[in-house]
């Protein structure tokens, strides 16, 4: 059955053809699926949709920050409209959720850029499967021909007066009309709902079959079915603020302040010869802190696992060895989540501690390392293993600049270190010291946002 509410008057009077003049054979069952209503977005509420906001003098944003293929989908629309408003134009997009079915998420961003008193409406209709990551636009789910049989059912309504006008628009201009309002035109429980904003009316073409692809039908039998949304899951705990004390349960037990402790760090691993460092430590009964390269960690998860199950301490340490005062923010944040997820996915927990690749700091890369959540951990005594390779050389060179209170940057990548590691725990012991982790050394505790070099 047509509904057509009143108050529509006139609104395709712009169209010169009289709708008197056509005459039509019985349309077909398509049109008979049709329903016109008010042109309003039903509101849906999805939990966990989170949103990504930026705003400057010239716009303000936000769209969709997950789930992760929605959220780059999202933010290549948006790139693109802050592409074309240039020049003195201010920009607001602002998102709403369509359609939440099965594993369907749905979302309708409106961008509206203003230029002194022109306005202009632009919108984009995106769905995501949230178990697949697959995403569409419109033209993915809906053939290309829909605009041509959509065009035909706004004549139809006009013509057998379901619409209230009082010109008939000619094929040229119903799809024109079609066309421009593709865009907005979205998939609901109702069907397929083509809203005609300059008209504030939408027409819902509630048995939309053939007008779908395969994608768009598998999408649309969901929605019909109104499948339960399989939701998206809870959102990571956001990091601890700057300046927040992050206890690290049991390394307050050895006061380091009162007996003469060091710390041994080994950077850019998990290689080939960690699991042998691991076995070195293991029998010396020591526990050394590792900061870990987020590439490798992908490639030797269990040699992380090891190192988490046997009381080492394991850190960020990016994932591609970046020089990080050298890159732009989103990278410099990628190096760090990207390596932190790589430990989550081997089952360690969530580092806190962080060491940037060459100690390389800038303003902006300390900002964001706070931002982040994580403390600083640089050295004050460099081996020089990875620059010798020589098994003495590093034996010496610790031994002659370990002080109480110290920490010691090696890398158990190079096999002459690892060589290198029995003598000097043996010689550092026989030297009086205490072998702890980072957290050990500094009381059990660090904070969010501050670099540690040693204890002094
Ligand atoms: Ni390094």
């Amino acid at each position: 059955m047509l509904t057509v509410l009143a108050g529509t008057a006139s609104w395709l009077s712009a169209y010169p053809l009289p709708w008197k003049a056509l005459t039509r054979a019985a349309p077909p069952s398509l049109y008979e699926g049709v329903a016109i209503d008010e042109d309003r977005d039903q509101e849906l509420e999805v939990k966990y949709l989170t949103v990504a906001d930026i705003a400057d003098e010239e716009s303000t944003i936000a769209y969709p920050a997950r789930p992760e293929a929605l959220a780059q989908a999202s933010k290549a629309w948006v790139e693109d409209q802050l592409a074309v408003g240039h020049g003195g134009a201010t920009i607001e997009v602002t998102f709403a959720p369509i359609l939440a079915a099965g594993p369907y998420l749905g979302v309708r961003l409106t961008a509206t850029t203003t230029f002194d008193t022109q306005v202009r409406e632009q919108s984009h209709v995106l769905y995501t499967d949230v178990d697949s990551g697959a995403t569409w636009t419109n033209s993915d789910l809906i053939i290309a021909d829909a605009p041509r049989i959509l065009a035909r059912i706004i004549r139809n309504a006009a013509k057998t007066g379901e619409l209230d006008v009082t010109e008939h628009p000619s094929v040229q201009a119903a799809e024109k009309i079609v066309r421009s309002a593709m865009a907005g035109a979205h998939i609901t429980s109702t069907g397929l709902v083509l809203p005609l904003p300059e008209l504030q009316h939408a027409i819902t073409i509630t048995e939309p079959a053939g007008l779908f692809t395969d994608a768009g039908e598998a999408l649309a039998q969901a929605a019909a079915a109104d499948e339960e949304f399989v939701g998206l899951p809870k959102p990571p705990a956001s990091p601890p603020a700057p300046g927040t004390t992050i206890t690290f349960p049991g390394a307050g037990d050895v006061d380091c302040r009162k007996e003469k402790c060091l710390a041994l760090t080994f950077d850019d691993g998990p290689g080939p010869d960690t699991a042998r460092l691991l076995d070195i430590l293991a029998t010396e009964d020591v526990r050394a802190t590792f900061f870990v390269i987020g590439g490798q960690v992908a490639d030797r998860p269990e040699t992380v696992r090891r190192m988490v199950a046997e009381g080492h301490v394991v850190g960020n340490h990016t994932w591609g060895h970046a020089e990080l005062p050298r890159k732009s923010r989103t990278r410099i944040r990628s190096e760090i989540d990207r390596t932190t997820q790589a430990l989550l996915a081997a089952g360690a927990p969530s580092p806190r501690l962080f060491r940037p690749p060459y100690g390389a700091l800038s303003k902006q890369v300390r900002a964001e390392i706070a931002d982040l959540g994580y403390a600083t951990i640089l050295w004050d005594v460099d081996t020089l293993d990875w620059h010798t390779r020589n098994t003495k050389k590093t034996v010496a060179a610790t031994l002659a600049d370990a002080r109480p209170g110290g920490i010691i940057l090696m890398h158990d990548i190079h096999a002459q270190t690892v060589d290198a590691t029995r003598e000097i725990i043996t010689g550092l012991k026989g030297k009086g010291f205490t072998l702890v982790t980072v957290p050990e050394l500094l009381g059990g505790e660090v904070t969010v946002g501050e670099v540690y070099r040693n204890l002094r």
